[in-house]
């Protein structure tokens, strides 16, 4: 077997290790980017201020890596919004040395939060993003990878979604992503600083949060049969997503930070993986893998309306972060959502013993 472009690129990293700042980095992708880069003895910065990650996230990464690679890690509590802590971040503090590569992953997620806040959304996503151009740019890092979105595909029919054919933005946090990739694309043009974006499937796995009104799908729903509460499904459960793991975003992510084809930069790309699953059948299977952990094989969820501002349908062609960033998913949603149901149930357990 040949080895992927991932398993060459892991090993130049941990011969010759870099230095990456990850925005958001105590969020559920941000952290899962932190634990793949200090497994592969880089050294991090993280850049957060907790909005809506959290402390234990970084416990959990720094109970999962060794002592030595933990030390690679320096974390500052910070907010996009303020220029100052931007630029703060982008440099290593023992050495004043810019970082290689930056992977801004903060941002208020949420299609909900954004309508019910439409303020703060554009603050953070739009403003706070400009921060982080700005001052990417004035540091000189190598490169600059940045977390879109597939709600840029708005109301475009189309499936699979190719990236040049986008839509109607559907909601404000649509606006938001669509925004980024106009200001990146803007920032490659006058001021020559070429930025990646990956546009972000429905990615879901360990660290998700299952709390609050604004949690994603996959979370919420197994928080949800591990309490024995109903499921909600918005709709008739037709509504269809292709639901990435997420270790298939931080291959994504590692890959667009190192390319050196000067063809892969200012650019975006589908991150998914191609498969097609609808709401009924998500519930299903979620149903089916927790049954050996107490749930009832004969649950079934309730429909209600259907929910403002979601997109119907939504699939991606991955042709072009195939072609090239060399990225090959290597989770297809039943593989990720056994690893991630593992992670829910040690985290019901874990809760429980804490009393
Ligand atoms: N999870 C998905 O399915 C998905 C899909 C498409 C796009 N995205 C994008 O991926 C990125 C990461 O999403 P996630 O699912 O890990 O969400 P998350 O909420 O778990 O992580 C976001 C992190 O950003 C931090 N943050 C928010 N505002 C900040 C600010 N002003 N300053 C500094 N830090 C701030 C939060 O505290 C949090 O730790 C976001 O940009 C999101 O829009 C995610």
């Amino acid at each position: 077997m040949t080895a992927s472009a991932f398993d060459t690129l892991k090993q130049e990293l941990v011969q010759r290790p870099r230095t990456w700042l990850i925005s958001g980095v105590a969020g559920f992708i941000g952290s899962n980017l932190l634990e793949h880069l200090l497994r592969l003895d880089q050294q991090v910065i993280g850049l957060d201020n907790f909005a809506t990650g959290y402390q234990r996230n970084l416990d959990e990464v720094q109970s999962l890596v060794q002592p030595e690679q933990w030390a690679r890690f320096h974390f500052i509590r910070g907010d996009i919004r303020v220029l100052a802590d931007c630029q703060r971040a982008m440099t290593w503090p023992a050495t004043g040395e810019p970082v290689d590569h930056v992977l801004h992953q903060a941002a208020l997620g949420s299609v909900p939060r954004s309508l019910n806040d439409p303020i703060t959304t554009n603050e953070v996503n739009i403003s706070g993003f400009l921060n982080m151009l700005v001052a990417a740019r004035d540091a000189k890092v190598r490169s600059y990878t940045y977390a879109a979105s597939s709600s840029t595909y708005g109301d475009h029919p189309d499936l699979p979604k190719v990236e040049p054919k986008i839509g109607n933005p559907l909601s404000p946090y649509a606006v938001t992503k669509l925004v980024n990739e106009q200001y990146a694309s803007v920032f490659a043009r006058c001021y020559g600083f070429k930025t990646i974006g990956l546009r972000y499937f429905n990615v879901f796995g360990p660290r998700q949060d299952p709390d609050g009104a604004y949690a994603a799908v996959i979370p919420k729903w197994t928080d949800s049969l591990l309490k024995g509460e109903t499921v909600h499904i918005n709709g008739d459960g037709e509504t269809s997503r292709d639901f990435c793991f997420v270790e298939n975003a931080v291959q994504a992510n590692l890959l667009a930070a190192c390319t050196t084809d000067p063809e892969a930069v200012d650019q975006v790309y589908n991150v998914a993986v191609g498969d097609r699953t609808s709401l009924n059948q998500l519930f299903d299977h979620l149903r089916d893998l927790l049954v050996p952990h107490g749930v009832d094989a004969a649950t079934v969820a309730q429909h209600r309306d259907f929910r403002a501002g979601d997109v119907r349908h939504s699939l991606a062609d991955i042709g072009k972060a195939q072609g090239l960033l060399g990225y090959a998913p290597t989770h297809r949603i039943a593989d990720g959502l056994r690893q991630a149901m593992g992670w829910y149930v040690g985290r019901r357990s874990v809760d429980a013993s804490a009393g």
